[in-house]
């Protein structure tokens, strides 16, 4: 088996006057080619998991291996060189710089590990086919809906084709049509190109194109599902965990239907 991420008997401590446990001996891998959500209330700690997994922050105990390396155990220099060659990023507020074009912003981790600009100009072809944002390279960010900034970052999240796509709430600030369109992004670039994946979200319809959601609750592990044929019973077993785990879900996503 092939494993792309694994984390090990993980915990993470905020020291301070009262100590909180964020994450508490987390043990969880992920194969080559999976497509993995994590849900759980606000203040479980998702973002810590992430954190650590993109080398944001360091576990007080415990090893994590992206690719069958411990990024703490890295130099600086190959810690910033691992981070740019093995993982990608996409987030919530997309984080692409306004001044430049959104064909620009894609090219920004090839300009930054030294490509040609051939190389570069192929790679931009390709991706942006691939994508279907051919058509919207030269714009800027304001040009352009929020939908397809999306899709822009997540052109540049995987031009150097990382190990693994990190995504944090990728769809939070997009409405109901555009995160369709991006979770259909997201399910192909899966499927087709074997990107393996890992992606916090609130949203149930948005974790419902993943293969695998696991749940945290204080810091722990606390179930897990697999998706089968149907992404619409995966959603009701989505909705179904959820409400069982209380927590402050909005409860706009317990009524809404996939569409
Ligand atoms: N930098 C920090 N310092 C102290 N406590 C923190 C810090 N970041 C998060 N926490 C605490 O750790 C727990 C998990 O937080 P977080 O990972 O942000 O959860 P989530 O993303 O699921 O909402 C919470 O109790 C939070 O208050
Ligand atoms: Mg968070």
């Amino acid at each position: 088996m092939n494993e792309i991420l694994n984390l090990n008997n993980v915990s993470k401590i905020y020291e301070g006057k009262v100590p909180t446990i964020a994450l508490n001996n987390i043990n969880f891998f992920m194969e080559k080619g999976s497509f993995v959500g994590i849900m759980g209330p606000s203040g479980s700690g998702k973002t810590t998991l992430l954190n650590i997994i993109s080398t944001i922050d360091y576990p007080s105990s415990g090893e994590i291996f992206v690719n069958n390396k411990n990024p703490y155990k890295l130099s600086y220099k190959n810690l910033s060189l691992f981070r740019r060659r093995e993982l990608g990023f996409v987030f919530q507020d997309f984080n692409l710089i306004s001044t430049l074009t959104l064909g620009e912003n894609i090219l920004l981790p090839l300009i930054l590990d030294g490509y040609s600009i051939k190389e570069m100009e192929k790679k931009l072809i390709e991706i942006s086919q691939k994508l279907n944002i051919e058509d919207i390279l030269h714009k800027k960010t304001f040009e352009v809906s929020g939908g397809q900034i999306q899709r822009a970052a997540i052109a540049r999240a995987i031009i150097h084709s990382p190990s693994l796509l990190l995504a944090d709430e990728p769809t939070g600030n997009l409405d109901s049509k555009s995160t369709k369109d991006v979770m259909e992004l997201f399910e192909s670039l899966n499927k087709k190109d074997n990107v393996t994946t890992l992606m916090v979200t609130h949203n149930p319809i948005t974790a419902s194109y993943c293969n695998r959601v696991i749940f945290i609750k204080d810091g722990e592990l606390f179930n897990e599902i697999h998706r089968g044929e149907s992404r619409h019973k995966f959603y009701q077993q989505i909705i179904d965990v959820l409400s069982f785990l209380g927590g402050d879900y909005n409860n706009d996503f317990l009524s809404i239907r996939p569409n």
